[in-house]
Order: C-alpha cells, then sequence, then structure tokens
C-alpha cells in the first residue's frame, strides 16, 4: 500500500531524515516518537510532499508520489491530509466555513471567498461535525472553541477532503489531558471505521502505546524501532530516546518503568 524507501532529507550538512525505509501494506494506525529533532516532522512533510526530499522514494498503491507534479500534486496533497498541532484554523471564521475550507481543492477560491459552497457540502461539513461530537458549535467563532474541540473542527476540515491517509503532527501536544484522550479517541474511530491510515507523530511513549497499531521510533533522522506496542521494551525505549535521557523530553520515567505492563488498546467512544 504504502512504501517508502531510504527517504532522505539533508539541510545543508545536517541530515533530518536518514534513509527511513516503512512498508505499510494496510491502513494501520502508526504512532512516530522520538526525541526532539529526531525527524518526525520532516518525515511526515515528505510525505505529503510539503518538504521536497533529497533522495529516496515514495509509493502508494503503485503510484510514485515523489514524482508527482502540479494538479497530480495537489491531488495527492489531498489524499493525505495534514493535521497540525496549532490547529490552523481561520480563528475568526466560523466553524463550518473552517470545515468548509477542506473542500478548497475542489472549488474555486472566489467561491469560497463568498461562503458559495453547494449545499450538499455543507450538509456534509455538518455530518462530520455531527460524527465527531461538534456539531452544536457549527456556528461559532474557531477561536471561541476550547482547544479540544478545535483540533477536532480540524480532523473535520481534513475529513473532508475525504482523504485515504491521515498526517498528524503531534496533535495533542497543546492538550490538556482530558482533550488529547477526546483527540487521540477520533483519530481512531475513523481510522476503524473508516479504514483510513493514521500516522502520527507523538510526544509520549504511552499515547503510541495507547492508541497504536504500530509504533515507529526515530534516533537522529534514523528508525531505531518499528513494531507493535507491546514490542516496544524498556531496552528499546532507550534505543529511541537515548540511555542517558531523563525522559522529560519525551517520556517519563514511570513511563518506561511501566514498559512491561500489558497494552491497553482503546477503542472508546468520543463523547458528544
Ligand atoms: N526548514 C529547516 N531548515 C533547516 N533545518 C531544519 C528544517 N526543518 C527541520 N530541520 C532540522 O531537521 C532536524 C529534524 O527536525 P524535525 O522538525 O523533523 O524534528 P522533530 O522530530 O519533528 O522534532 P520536534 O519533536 O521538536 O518537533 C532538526 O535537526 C531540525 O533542526
Ligand atoms: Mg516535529
Amino acid at each position: 500500500m504504502l512504501r517508502i524507501d531510504n527517504l532522505t532529507k539533508t539541510f545543508g550538512a545536517n541530515t533530518a531524515v536518514d534513509r527511513a525505509t516503512i512498508h505499510v501494506d494496510r491502513p494501520m494506525m502508526i504512532g512516530i516518537i522520538g526525541r526532539s529533532g529526531a525527524g518526525k516532522s520532516t518525515l511526515l512533510r515528505m510525505l505529503n510532499r510539503l518538504t521536497p526530499h533529497s533522495s529516496g522514494t515514495i509509493t502508494f498503491n503503485g503510484l510514485d508520489v515523489t514524482a508527482l507534479k502540479g494538479g497530480d500534486m495537489r491531488r495527492w496533497q489531498a489524499q493525505c491530509a495534514m493535521i497540525f498541532q496549532q490547529f490552523n484554523l481561520v480563528p475568526r471564521m466560523d466553524v463550518v466555513s473552517n470545515v468548509l475550507h477542506g473542500t478548497l481543492n475542489r472549488h474555486s477560491t472566489l467561491a469560497a471567498l463568498f461562503n458559495l459552497y453547494p449545499a450538499s457540502d455543507i450538509h456534509r461539513a455538518i455530518d462530520i461535525l455531527e460524527r465527531l461530537g461538534i456539531a452544536q458549535h457549527a456556528p461559532k467563532r474557531a477561536e471561541a472553541l476550547s482547544g479540544g474541540q478545535q483540533q477536532r473542527v480540524a480532523i473535520a476540515r481534513a475529513l473532508m477532503q475525504d482523504p485515504q491517509i491521515i498526517l498528524a503532527d503531534e496533535p495533542i501536544a497543546s492538550l490538556d489531558p482530558m482533550n488529547a484522550q477526546v483527540v487521540m479517541e477520533a483519530l481512531r474511530r475513523i481510522h476503524e471505521e473508516d479504514g483510513r491510515m493514521v500516522i502520527a507523530n507523538l510526544h509520549t511513549l504511552d499515547t503510541a502505546r495507547r492508541y497504536c497499531d504500530r509504533v515507529i521510533g526515530m534516533r537522529d533522522g534514523r528508525i531505531v524501532f518499528d513494531g507493535l506496542p507491546e514490542q516496544l521494551t524498556t531496552g528499546a525505549a532507550r534505543d529511541i530516546y537515548g540511555a542517558d535521557a531523563s525522559f522529560s523530553e519525551a517520556a517519563t520515567s514511570t513511563e518506561i518503568d511501566a514498559l512491561d505492563r500489558p497494552s491497553a488498546h482503546t477503542t472508546a467512544r468520543v463523547p458528544a
């Protein structure tokens, strides 16, 4: 399905991603973990062509993603929607218009400027908001919502593109634990119910273990772990975060100590 081979990105003398190879044969929920600067964001950004790669290849269902140009590249970018830590909504615009922005690839900018969206798109946007438990906020300005609600609006905007892959760069890093849980559960549900692939950069081991089918650990641009959450032993965690790590940056020592405990996969529902 998705094949990343020897994908490399250099910034001057610095190799941000070093010959990353990842093969995914079915839509999985994948968590990418690693210390700050490990190359997680650069890897995601190369995947949807926000950042040009230096060498290597990406193919999706046989399509050579790294060779796409112009309209083909934009179509690919719509196929792998991106969600960011800071939500990237238009704060003063209402929620439903923010979600409708997800259809911009299909509509003229002029039509969007005057909010001339087809009724079918508006209904779809409301249905998606409903599904994420935030339809009651549809007329409000995005800035009036809590962080967790805003991130769900960003997920709704991504879903408007009907993407095959959702790329999430630290989707819960700005959220309190309660909102973080709601957002991770929403992503998990979208993966399970729609069969979409989700690839999320995550700050903590615990989140990756709890929600993901597969965990990829990066260190200094290289993939140093690729396996099931239950294979993420204390030794593997030390390979990813470094033996010297106080784990203050990305994981707590309690999390490392708790690694031998059976993992708790969650498929809980998003509360209304
Ligand atoms: N536009 C850029 N120009 C130069 N160097 C960059 C650029 N973007 C990233 N880098 C470098 O590439 C390396 C990987 O950065 P990246 O942002 O991918 O790490 P990360 O794992 O996402 O870190 P964090 O957890 O802090 O978000 C770092 O050394 C960073 O300084
Ligand atoms: Mg990053």
